[in-house]
């Protein structure tokens, strides 16, 4: 790990399967990570797929641990969750990979806009990860030789840095796509991504968007 990539304790709110996904890039990575659960005692399953170096809390101790919280929820929970925790949440990078598909907003905001509304003054959310297969983190390396790029957006440029960083030190290529507003169409991609997947690739969730200059 080279001084740009010091140590993050990083928290993720849910034990599905991006939370597993990210949850052992990160540790593989050297970061710190704590996981929150609505259920934290029944999770012995996730605790041994991620490895024993895991810690499993509430989602409030999840929050409480991180300096960033990755927000791993189903769309729809998402912001009953963050209204409930959103005075801790204003106090951390959030990043939001959630995809809200037929929940998208009809005003044309981004998910991640929302969360970053209910948060309130000062919040700190980036959209990023959102059109990222699990099953892609294992290999972050695609069938060209190259490493997948994984979309971001944020209103917020020191923050970016930030986050660019992360997904850098997990083997991603981070491409910078403007602001939180700009992130509606990161939500719009996704659909398309996993019809795409389906009909060119049988659903293998393997493939990935990629930038080509040419
Ligand atoms: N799967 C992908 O490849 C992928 C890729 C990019 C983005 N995303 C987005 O990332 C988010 C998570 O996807 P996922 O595939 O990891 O989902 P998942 O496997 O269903 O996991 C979601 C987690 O959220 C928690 N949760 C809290 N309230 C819930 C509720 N009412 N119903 C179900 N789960 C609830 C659960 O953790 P506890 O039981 O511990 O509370 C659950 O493990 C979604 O918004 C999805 O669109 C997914």
């Amino acid at each position: 790990m080279t001084n740009k990539q010091r140590k993050t304790r990083i928290g993720i709110i849910g034990t599905g399967n991006m939370a597993l996904a990210l949850g052992k890039s990160f540790l593989k990575a050297g970061h710190f990570v704590a996981f929150g659960s609505r259920r934290p005692e029944t999770k012995n399953d996730f605790h041994e797929a991620v490895g024993t170096e895991s810690r499993i809390y509430g989602i409030q101790g999840a929050i409480d641990a991180g300096e960033i919280v990755i927000i791993t929820l189903p769309y729809k929970q998402v912001a009953s969750t963050t209204r409930k925790f959103r005075e801790s949440l204003r106090k951390k990078i959030v990043i939001d990979i959630t995809n809200p598909f037929d929940a998208q907003p009809n005003n044309g905001e981004s998910g991640a806009q929302v969360t970053a509304s209910i948060i309130g003054e000062g919040s700190r959310v980036v959209a990023a990860f959102k059109a990222n297969f699990a099953e892609t983190f294992e290999n972050p390396i695609d069938s060209i030789g190259e490493p997948r790029e994984v979309l971001y957006a944020c209103d917020d440029d020191e923050v970016k840095e930030i986050v660019r960083e992360l997904i850098r030190g997990i083997g991603f290529r981070p491409v910078d796509c403007g602001t939180l507003a700009q992130a509606v169409a990161l939500d719009h991609m996704v659909p398309m991504m996993i019809r795409l997947d389906l009909t060119e690739f049988d659903g293998a969730h393997l493939s990935s968007f990629r930038l080509s200059s040419g």
